[in-house]
């Protein structure tokens, strides 16, 4: 070995430390490459005889070790994660259409996703008709050349919930894919592919994640849909990191007691918004008074509703303003899902790339506020909204 001490530097340094013992948790992979010690080990594994990686963009041991917990979670078959939710989203839709397509959505979605499928995907002549998905006749706006239909467990902000098993019967009857957006539910509260669906995707930056500190998504389906998905994602390259694919699975170990403490909170926030005079109207499916309740129970593998829930506020708009100024602790949040409880305003933040008209055609009012509930006490949380409430 030359002595320079830059040769040394560069070169020095085991991959493997020699160990009788293993590493308690599975260790971040920070490496964008991977050495070979012959041309034959490399073929080896582009063609599949021997297990090993190449190339992170496409492969890494973290990203592995992520897959492996939420295929277990989840009950499916195959998954692939991405640098955030738009990029699962993206690569889902992108992989299973093609110029001269037809996707049929729900009008009520992430406002980000309804802007892909309304502007860019128009950009390569795919084109999207929105439905409202809860009384439209969904079968009667499936074309011949319909390849996918888009829509969430829960709905991003209005929390409407469908009968997801109708649906996809009456699509797989007619070759179209459902794609479902699981985010606002998690797997803890639903598994859409139990009721059919084809693929589930997620913002995992949300309660996958649930410590606001990471942007990521999940795609989750058979193998051989996955593996087009894969294929579609490996090229344009929303790839995440080893770092973020770590710190994910540390999440994962404790979605489930999560899920449960932030639902019971929203339920109770909910039924104390439910009695509130400045409280015109309260969406959580968790309520007894909500039309989605019965079939929320049936369709949710728990009896825990999530942690999302939304009012309309009586003063419409300007209460909104209000009381994001009149909250002490609770922060005014374009995102949502961390432990500690946030507020989001739709129309400003999330949906703001929606018209006025699209927003009555949504049911999507100015005054609603989205509450993301965290894991507080639940008397700190309802005391503050109280204390902001009576200031309005
Ligand atoms: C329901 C839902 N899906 C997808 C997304 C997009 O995810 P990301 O921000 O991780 O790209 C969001 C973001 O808020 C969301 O709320």
């Amino acid at each position: 070995m030359n002595k320079d001490i830059m040769t040394k530097a560069v070169r020095l340094g085991e991959y493997s430390p020699k160990s009788i013992s293993t590493p308690k948790t599975v260790p971040i992979y920070m490496s964008s490459s991977y050495a070979f010690e012959t041309v034959d080990d490399l073929e080896d594994v582009y063609s599949g005889k021997e297990e090993g990686y190449v190339y992170s963009r496409v492969g890494n041991p973290g990203q592995d070790t992520l897959k492996a917990v939420m295929a277990g979670i989840e009950d499916g078959e195959d998954v692939e994660v991405y640098s955030s939710g738009m990029a699962a989203i993206a690569m889902s839709i992108m992989a299973n259409v093609s110029a001269g397509d037809h996707i049929v959505a729900s009008n009520v979605l992430y406002g980000g996703s309804y802007s892909l499928l309304k502007e860019e995907l128009k950009r390569f002549d795919v084109e999207v008709s929105f439905i409202d998905i809860e009384n439209d006749d969904i079968a009667a706006s499936i074309k011949d050349n319909t390849k996918i239909l888009y829509m969430e467990t829960i709905s991003n902000p209005l929390m409407e919930v469908v009968d997801i098993r109708e649906i996809c019967n009456m699509c797989h009857e007619k070759g179209v894919k459902v794609i479902i957006d699981n985010t606002f539910a998690t797997p803890s509260i639903c598994q859409p592919l139990k009721h059919g669906a084809d693929i589930v995707v997620y913002s995992a930056t949300k309660y996958l994640c649930g410590h606001s500190d990471v942007m990521a998504g999940i795609v989750i389906g058979d193998k051989e849909t996955v593996a087009k998905i894969r294929y579609t994602g490996s090229l344009l390259g929303p790839t995440m990191s080893p770092f973020d694919s770590w710190v994910l699975t540390r999440s994962l170990r404790t979605l489930d007691l999560r899920v449960k403490k932030h639902s019971e909170n929203a339920l109770e926030l909910a039924k104390y918004f439910e009695n509130h005079e400045k409280v015109e109207k309260v969406y959580y499916p968790g309520l007894e008074s909500s039309k989605y309740h019965e079939l929320s129970k049936e369709l949710f593998n728990t009896d825990h509703f999530g942690g999302m829930l939304s009012v309309d506020l009586v003063g419409g708009e300007q209460a909104v303003c209000d009381i994001i100024e009149h909250l002490e602790s609770i922060k005014f949040v374009p995102s949502l899902a961390g432990v500690a409880t946030s507020v989001s305003f739709p129309v400003r933040t999330s949906h703001r790339a929606l018209t006025d008209e699209e927003l009555k055609e949504s049911n999507i009012s100015k005054g609603l506020l989205r509450i993301s509930t965290g894991l507080e006490n639940i008397s700190d949380i309802i005391g503050e909204f109280d204390r902001a409430l009576a200031k309005l």
